[in-house]
């Protein structure tokens, strides 16, 4: 990474603004299970809810701020006392907490929506912003509609906001009405003019109802932002949020463009993403930039044939670069449990021993009657083979305490179906070694050791 780079600040919105997408509501723990993954995609902020709308979503931001202790936590508020007193009783337990303010300041908002004037918008943002700061230091402002709000004014209300303590200035395109270059020129506006906009952070907010959210995000960034707010797969009201993977991504694959760097680790994007649509049930669109199942995938046999000569001529980045679990490695009955396993942590899982197992046994099972097995099959598997008895709700845990919660499950909760033991090689069992012969529990590493040879895993 060089010096010259710019560094981008990346908050990710998934379960704030992401939730609020038709279909993707998540409940508490849903939420902390993804919370732990964008931890592990690196992302810099993770807006965590809204704490006032719901007691679930107070309980999901406490939740998530008591345990994801390396990115800052923020939590939304409209602005008035009640909300910011709710976001910051919520981020009590934070290492990092922000809060997140908002309030409309175009006409259509305050006439229609609000109806108060632009001076009581002014008092508003001013006096909200003051009491969120006698609360916290890191203070998000952002100013609704501020694509359509008239920039004299919004640079009134930013000049106001920055005086009152705001650290982060967000300006967002919420109904997606922008165009990069009239984005741009508006962050290029607020440089010049808003009082004391050197001490702050300017970040892009950009809605997709064009399809130009991540074009509008990195246009924004060219002009100065240095924070960009997205979500997976692009989810978020109407037609989504900028796109985490396609801002990160543009600016991997064209660094002559786009001189700028992020902490997001590129290997657990694709992760983030297929955990999301495995907890909302809202599948990824085929051909979505990055994360779709086509994104990777060459059918015209000109392509292909180029393809295989040389992946550059049809690949502008690799799959592995996003975490896109390699294709050659195909998952039928002759699979064993090591290549299960890695395409389990691909998509997001990571079991012990036993779970895996568990896991395994059925898949085999599986692998017979449909030859080969799909992500969506693996991913179904996981869920039917690890949720409570009587309930349709799946009960997967994170990443990180899926070795112990998954253990743990009652063997009654596992499946009431009986499951057919694979074929073995040899009669391996607890007690014994490969061969039959009884082990003492010091040997059970030698053992798995030769199990896992033998079964090809
Ligand atoms: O789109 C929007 O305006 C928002 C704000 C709450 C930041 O999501
Ligand atoms: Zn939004």
């Amino acid at each position: 990474m060089s010096a010259e780079r710019a560094r981008i600040t990346v908050f990710d919105t998934t379960l704030r603004d992401g939730e609020q997408s038709p279909g993707c509501s998540m409940n508490q723990q849903e939420k902390l299970r993804l919370a732990h993954q964008l931890d592990r995609l690196g992302v810099d902020v993770i807006e965590a809810g809204f704490p006032i709308a719901s007691d679930g979503d107070f309980e999901a931001v406490k939740a998530i701020a008591a345990v994801v202790r390396r990115p800052i936590i923020a939590a939304l508020a409209r602005a008035s006392r009640p909300d910011i007193e709710r976001a910051w009783e919520a981020l009590q337990g934070a290492a990092r907490p922000r809060i997140h303010v908002f309030l409309a300041t175009s006409d259509i908002h305050l006439q229609y929506k609000l109806r108060i004037s632009r001076e009581q918008c002014l008092t508003l943002a001013r006096e909200s912003i003051t009491f969120a700061k006698s609360l916290c230091d890191d203070v998000e402002f952002s100013p609704e509609d501020a694509t359509r709000t008239d920039p004299d004014f919004l640079c009134r209300v930013l000049d106001a906001v920055v005086e009152a303590g705001a650290t982060t200035l967000n300006i967002p395109d919420t109904v997606g009405y922008t165009i990069p270059q009239e984005y741009a020129e508006l962050i290029t506006t607020i440089r010049r003019r808003v009082k004391g906009i050197e001490n702050v952070v300017i970040s892009a907010h950009c809605h997709n109802d064009l399809g130009m959210a991540a074009a509008n995000t990195l246009a924004a960034v060219e002009a100065g932002a240095r924070q960009v707010e997205c979500t997976i797969n692009g989810v978020g009201e109407r037609a989504g949020n900028a796109s985490l993977e396609e801002i990160v991504m543009a600016m991997r694959v064209r660094p002559d463009k786009f001189a700028y760097e992020t902490g997001v680790v590129g290997d657990q994007i694709f992760a983030a993403s297929q955990m999301l649509s495995e907890i909302t049930g809202v599948p990824v669109q085929p051909n979505k930039a990055i994360t779709g199942r086509n994104a990777f995938a060459h059918e015209a046999g000109i392509h292909q044939d180029g393809y295989l000569k040389n992946p550059l001529t049809y690949e502008i980045m690799t799959p592995q670069s996003v975490g896109v679990p390699d294709s050659k490695l195909v998952l039928g009955k002759h699979s064993g449990r090591h290549a299960l396993s890695i395409r389990c942590e691909q998509l997001g899982y990571q079991f012990d021993r036993r779970a895996l197992d568990d896991i395994y046994r059925r898949f085999v099972r599986l692998a017979d009657k449909i030859k080969k097995v799909e992500d969506h099959h693996l991913l179904e598997l996981i869920r039917d083979t690890h949720k409570p008895s009587g309930s349709a709700t799946p009960l997967i845990e994170p990443m990180v305490t899926a070795k112990a919660a998954v253990g743990s499950v009652p063997a009654h909760e596992v499946s009431p179906e009986p499951v057919a033991e694979p074929t073995k090689p040899f009669p391996v069992g607890p007690q014994t070694n490969a061969f039959g012969v009884p082990v003492s529990s010091d040997s059970q590493h030698e053992q798995t050791q030769q199990e896992d040879y033998l079964w090809g895993v």
